[in-house]
Order: C-alpha cells, then structure tokens, then sequence
C-alpha cells in the first residue's frame, strides 16, 4: 500500500497550515492501575500519527477529514452534529468526532477545517493507536484555532473524548503518554495527582516491542469488568480508589472473594512494582527491572487475568533469551504487545529472533514495533 501517495494539496487544493503529531506508546510497568488512582510509568515509541490541517473558507462549520490509512477517501460532518459511526471500519472517524464534539461542548470555538491524516501507529496492538490520534488531532486544532489548552488539561479532555464519546472506559494514561512521553525516557505518572517525573532507561539496556498478531479492542467486555471488579472490590473494602490500599493491607484484601482478592492484589503490588522500577532505574539496575517485568506479567496472568496463551507463550520465549532482563505483557491486554527489556546493542538481532520463534510455535503473525521507526 502506497499510504502517502496523495498530499494535502492534492486532497484540498490548498496548502496546509498546521502539522502536528503524536507518538504511539508502550507502557514498561503500571498495568490497570490508572482508572485506581495508581502509578504508570509509559514511555513513547518512534511510531506517531501526524495530522496537517487547515482551516476551512471563511462561514464553513464543515470538518472535511481524509486519512491515508484509509485510502484518502474524504469524510464530511458539520461541527456540533458530530455522530457515531455504525460500520466497523469508520470506527477511527469516532475518535475524530468525538474530539471536535467534546472541544464543542467544553466551550472551545472551533470553524470549519480541513485534515489530512497518517496514522504508523499500528491499529489493535496495544500501543495506544486511539490516544495519539486524539491528541495529534487535538495538536493540529489548537494550533489552527489558537485553542487554550496545556499539554495536561488536553490529555485529560482526550480521555473525555474516550469515556463520553467513543464509549471505552479508559484511564488517563494513554493520552497522557501521547502528550508528555518521549522515546528513551519513561513519564512516571502519579494519576492520582497528576504529578510527573522523566525516569531514564537504565544505560545497560534498550526495549524490544512485538505485537503477537492477536489483536486487542478496549470496547470489549474485558476491561470494563476488570474496571468493575476495582470497583466491587473498593465497596468491599469501604474505600473509593485501590490506590487509598497498600502493602500492608495484604492481609485484609486476601479475605476478600476470590477474584475481588485476586484483581485488588494485583493492583497494590503493580503500584509497588512501579515505585521499585523508578528506583531501579534511578540506580541503572537493569536485572533489577528485568525482575519485576516478570512479577508484573506473573500478576497480570494469574491474578489480574487479563493475559491471553499467545501472549504468555511470545513472554515465555522472550524470557528464555540470554540476553533478556525481562518481558511482560503490555496495555490493556487480551491481546496486544509486549515489552521487552534486553542488553543494550542486542536489540535488533533478539527481537527478529524471538519473533521468529514465536511466529513457529503459535502459527500467528507477529511484529517487530521496537527497534524499529515507521
Ligand atoms: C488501556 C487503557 C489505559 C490503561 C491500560 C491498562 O491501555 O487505555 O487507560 O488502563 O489499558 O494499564
């Protein structure tokens, strides 16, 4: 597929005004503890999504939006009137609607525009494709209409658009990825705050991400029963966020029900987890991080259950390579990617290997994401 064979001139007959671009993210450690008021500590990847835009002539409150990923085909909505769409393969025009829809309702003054998109981030693997689209969509409107918005309050009005709009139960730590991150340093993030530090991967180490060929879908049932389970949990616990629970009250939340005391356990322990990452790699102590990689996609499986065979297999020949701190499953889950911590300078010979090998013994497709650039 030839994705840019047409410009933005050729699309609109006119010059673009604005470019703006978000990357795709990989999440190292702090899984389904952003809708509990936890830790997460995402990091972005060379892959992004890059809008231009312009506006559109003078008195026109048309959105006219043509994306290269979709073989340009141009999509017309009046601003304000913003729908859902019904087909399966429409469904990336949500998250554009639903961004002029929630700016609309928030109070921004949007006019007509015309956009031009072209997404690298690969669709369905975990990485964050829907976040970077909002929040470089977002970008271009704020640069083309002059929109008051900081680079935090913008990532949460995407969540917005996530939530209210599109109808995925998402937390805060996608767009704030794909807003704040950037490749080579990790945004650890206090989502209960919204405090955040730049955290360096260790210097003796570099990431591999693959996608395993399953791919992932947030609007499933999965995650909002996790989201659910949380919230039982906390009722039970006469708590409002499992973030107000730590270590200490192990104890207390292995009374609970089974899978309750299972989904809270794993959230106390992934927030430690990420505390002690941040340490790790404060102290460059790449086996350290490697280590807890492992306990968190241990928890993930086992407790929180949101691990899937094919990816518990690409994590196991992943793990078993000498090279290799630590690998676990990354994002939502039930399908997706996973993120690899391996020995600087091994990165693009491991990865081809591990994929390989995983390609063999599951018969899926995976992919390479990182080391890698569009
Ligand atoms: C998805 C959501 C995030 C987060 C992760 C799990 O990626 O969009 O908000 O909950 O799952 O850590």
């Amino acid at each position: 597929m030839n994705t840019l064979s047409k410009t933005f001139n050729e699309i609109f007959g006119h010059a673009a005004t604005a470019t703006e671009h978000a990357s795709g993210r990989v999440n190292l450690i702090g899984e389904h503890t952003d809708y509990n008021g936890g830790f997460v500590l995402p990091t972005a990847i060379p892959q992004q999504t890059i809008v231009e835009m312009s506006k559109a002539p003078a008195g026109d409150r048309k959105a006219r939006v043509s994306s290269a990923n979709q073989g340009f085909k141009v999509h017309e909505y009046e601003i304000g009137k913003e729908a859902k769409q019904t087909s399966k393969e429409d469904h990336w025009l949500d998250y554009i609607q639903g961004v002029t829809c929630i700016l609309v309702k928030e109070g921004f003054e949007l006019g007509g525009f015309h956009a031009r998109i072209h997404s690298q981030v690969p669709m369905g693997s975990g990485l964050s494709s829907s976040a970077a689209l909002e929040v470089s969509f977002m970008r271009a409107l704020r640069t083309t209409f002059g929109l008051k918005l900081d680079d935090v309050r913008l990532a949460q009005l995407c969540q917005k658009v996530e939530n209210d709009f599109v109808g995925a139960r998402v937390g805060i730590m996608d767009p704030m990825a794909c807003s704040l991150a950037d490749v080579g340093t990790a945004l650890f993030l206090d989502t209960q705050s919204m405090e955040y530090k730049q955290v360096k991967v260790p210097e003796a180490a570099e990431l591999i991400v693959i996608n395993s060929g399953v791919a992932h879908r947030n609007v499933g049932g999965g995650y909002n029963t996790r989201r659910a389970e949380c919230e039982s949990a906390c009722e039970a616990l006469g708590i409002t966020l499992l973030r107000e629970v730590g270590m200490s009250d192990l104890p207390r939340v292995a009374k609970l029900p089974d899978v309750l005391s299972r989904r809270a356990k794993h959230v106390i322990t992934e927030n430690e987890r990420v505390l002690q990452s941040v340490a790790a790699m404060n102290a460059q102590d790449p086996v350290r991080l490697g280590e807890l990689f492992k306990e968190s996609h241990l928890s993930m499986k086992q407790d929180y259950e949101v691990s899937i065979p094919e990816i518990d297999l690409l994590v196991e020949l992943a793990s078993s390579q000498k090279e290799v701190y630590g690998a676990r499953l990354t994002g939502g889950g039930f399908g997706g990617s996973i993120v690899i911590l391996v020995r600087k300078g091994t990165a693009v010979e491991v990865s081809q290997r591990i994929a390989a090998l995983y390609a063999k013994a599951s018969g899926e497709k995976p992919t390479v994401i990182v080391p890698g650039g569009t």
